[in-house]
């Protein structure tokens, strides 16, 4: 068996004199031994700290000079804010908190910052690797598998390890944060995402800051961010082999030529590269129809055999896609009977449940080029009390105007489908303002609507 016990790590130790110097107030310290870096908030009755360590993925805070009370940091990576005084996020509002670090006062009036570190659980019951002949696994008692959520999104992404006799594979596309960063080290393979571009932020957005210029830096920037990440995590992890796999998209339709000329995603290559140039760690960029022998390569990285390329000449994207099935369904829903009777809209969002918000949405139903579809319909939902005003209220209030293609949010409506399918596939464009990522009501729209549709057969019955 493993160690099943809780350990507590000392990440940072004060001498008496240094504890003295701390002012009211936010603190920044570092551990001159580890290079590592903290924040300590003190208050007359209180003292928290965390590591220096935005949960988002990882970036430094420096202090935030719109903060008047002193009592919050901002992430230089992508500007979100975090209160010390009570390690909640506020920017996304109303979204996250930081991991809280231990603070005890040791004997000699040090001050001690400590991690309490929950036992691993891929860590209990080792078992030893065994030999593997290619093909040969099957569901039986030598694989075993365990799913770990996301620190970030932990109702919606998931990463998982499976393990076959003993080897094991980590898996953690499109997981901002898997399990919160804490993850085995030195798996035999560790697959990952690598491209970013799948939410639509921020090329669907439109107003304010964002001009093709800032959209376009913005994303060089992120990329970039997103490849260093990547290649961190896996120095830090050292898996013997590591596979870029998830991010083969591209936004193929006509209609979504804007996207695809903008939306520039990164190469599989770049980041190996990137691996190969900080770390040991053998690297492999799949192609379609290419093998890599797990088995072969973990006994002889240099067997000729180990990985199998597809033939010469094959290619990562079709010629030509076709589109109609999946149009089909779509626009079924246009002409459905429910959308002729404008109350859909007090029936839908009453159902979806979202409320008690300070936001006004100005949901407008648009063509294939997000220009107001003929007869389709323009409306103003306020989240505070769930009304549909015709005006914008005169109280103060962010806003936010969604365009989405008819076809796709009259889908969404009819299915009672999560929000998901408007913005990964770029089906709608949005301009906000303040500028600001109203976390409770896209989670809300994303993850937390009810289960069944809504009733729309009752709804024709009695709206007459
Ligand atoms: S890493 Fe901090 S906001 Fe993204």
């Amino acid at each position: 068996m493993g160690s099943i016990e809780q350990t507590a790590e000392l990440l940072l130790c004060l001498s008496p004199a240094e504890v003295a110097n701390l002012k009211e107030g936010i603190n920044f310290v570092r551990n001159k031994s580890t290079g590592k870096d903290y924040i300590l908030y003190k208050s007359k009755s209180l003292l928290r700290a965390c590591k220096n360590m935005c949960k988002h993925q990882g970036g430094l805070f420096i202090k935030d000079i719109e903060d008047l009370d002193g009592r919050s940091v901002r992430c230089t990576k992508h500007n979100w804010k975090l209160d010390v005084s009570t390690m909640k996020y506020i920017n996304p509002p109303g979204s996250f908190c930081q991991d809280e670090l231990v603070v005890e006062e040791s004997k000699e009036n040090e001050l001690l910052l400590l991690e309490l570190n929950p036992p691993n659980p891929w860590d209990s019951e080792p078992r030893s690797p065994e030999d593997l002949a290619f093909g040969e696994v099957q569901v039986d008692k030598n694989l075993r598998f365990m799913i770990l959520m996301d620190g970030i999104h932990p109702e919606m992404d998931t990463c998982i390890i499976v393990e076959y006799k003993g080897h094991k594979i980590l898996n953690t596309v499109d997981c901002t944060r898997p399990n919160g960063g804490r993850l085995p080290m030195k798996v035999d393979l560790m697959m990952s995402d690598f491209a970013g571009g799948a939410s639509g932020f921020p090329m669907t957005f439109s107003g304010g800051k964002f001009t093709e210029e800032w959209k376009a830096q913005f994303i060089k920037t992120e990329r970039k961010k997103l490849l260093n990440y990547k290649a961190r995590l896996v120095k830090d992890l050292q898996p013997r082999i590591y596979c870029p796999f998830a991010g083969y998209f591209v936004e193929s339709h006509p209609s979504d030529k804007y996207i695809k000329e903008t939306n520039i995603k990164n190469d599989p290559d770049e980041l190996n590269n990137l691996i190969k140039k900080n770390s040991d760690v053998l690297t492999w960029t799949p192609r379609p129809g290419a093998t890599l022998d797990l088995g072969r390569m973990l006994k002889d990285p240099t067997d000729s055999k180990g990985i199998i390329e597809p033939p010469e000449g094959t290619k990562i994207y079709k010629d030509s896609w076709d589109f109609g099935p999946y149009l089909k369904i779509l626009n079924a829903a246009v002409g459905d009977e429910i959308f002729r009777h404008s109350s859909w809209i007090k029936e839908y969002f009453t159902w979806a449940g979202f409320k008690d918000y300070n936001l006004v949405v100005r949901m407008i139903e648009t063509d294939e080029d997000f220009s107001p579809f003929p007869g389709g319909y323009d409306y103003l939902v306020d989240f505070l009390d769930l009304s549909f005003p015709k005006e914008r209220p005169s109280r103060e209030h962010p806003f936010e105007e969604i365009r989405s293609r008819v076809d796709v949010i009259r889908h969404v409506v009819k299915n009672g489908l999560l929000w998901d399918d408007l913005y990964i596939g770029f089906q709608t464009r949005l301009q906000r303002d303040p500028d600001i990522y109203h976390h409770l009501f896209w989670n809300h729209f994303q993850i937390k609507l009810p289960l069944t549709p809504p009733d729309w057969k009752s709804f024709l019955m009695y709206c007459g």
